[in-house]
């Protein structure tokens, strides 16, 4: 299987709950490398912008509220697969579906405030990569 990088985001309930470095862990334990970070705050517009997939679905603007609400922290993780193999160590959306040890099992509230964002496609990845980082700040 290919390199990949994709792009990981923690998410204001777990920047607010002091969880970077425990979901870190998880990353690193599973072999993803962390090769580019950043705590930034967004505001409801960058946040509508990086979601807009989703613009007109019903939990849309609660969503960009929310990511809007307290500081994230945008990352590039890179390994073999990154791709799929994050959203295997996030869990699944729902925490209440995520299996036992994954980042949304153990640390997620609810559906909405679920700890993590992931790419799911290397095309969508490739994009929200450019979103947030320029090249210079990919330095592997
Ligand atoms: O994040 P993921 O790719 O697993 O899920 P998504 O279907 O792409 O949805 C994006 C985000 O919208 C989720 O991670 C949730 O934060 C939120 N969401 C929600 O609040 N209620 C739903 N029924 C579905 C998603
Ligand atoms: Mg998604």
């Amino acid at each position: 299987m290919a390199t990949e990088r994709t792009l990981s985001i923690i998410k204001p309930d777990a920047t607010n709950r002091n969880l970077t470095g425990k979901i870190n862990a998880k990353f690193e334990d599973a072999g993803l490398r962390i090769v580019a970070q950043k705590r930034i705050q967004l505001t409801k517009a960058q946040a509508g912008k990086f979601y807009e997939v989703h613009a007109g679905r019903p939990f849309y603007d609660e969503l960009c509220e929310f990511m809007a609400s307290a500081p994230v922290v945008v990352q590039v993780l890179e390994g073999e697969g990154a791709i799929a193999k994050n959203r295997e160590v996030m869990g699944a959306t729902n925490p209440a579906d995520a299996a036992p040890g994954t980042i949304r099992a153990e640390f997620a509230e609810s559906v909405g405030e679920n700890s993590v964002h992931g790419s799911d496609a290397p095309d969508t990845a490739a994009v929200e990569i450019a979103y947030f980082f320029s090249g210079l700040e990919l330095v592997g």
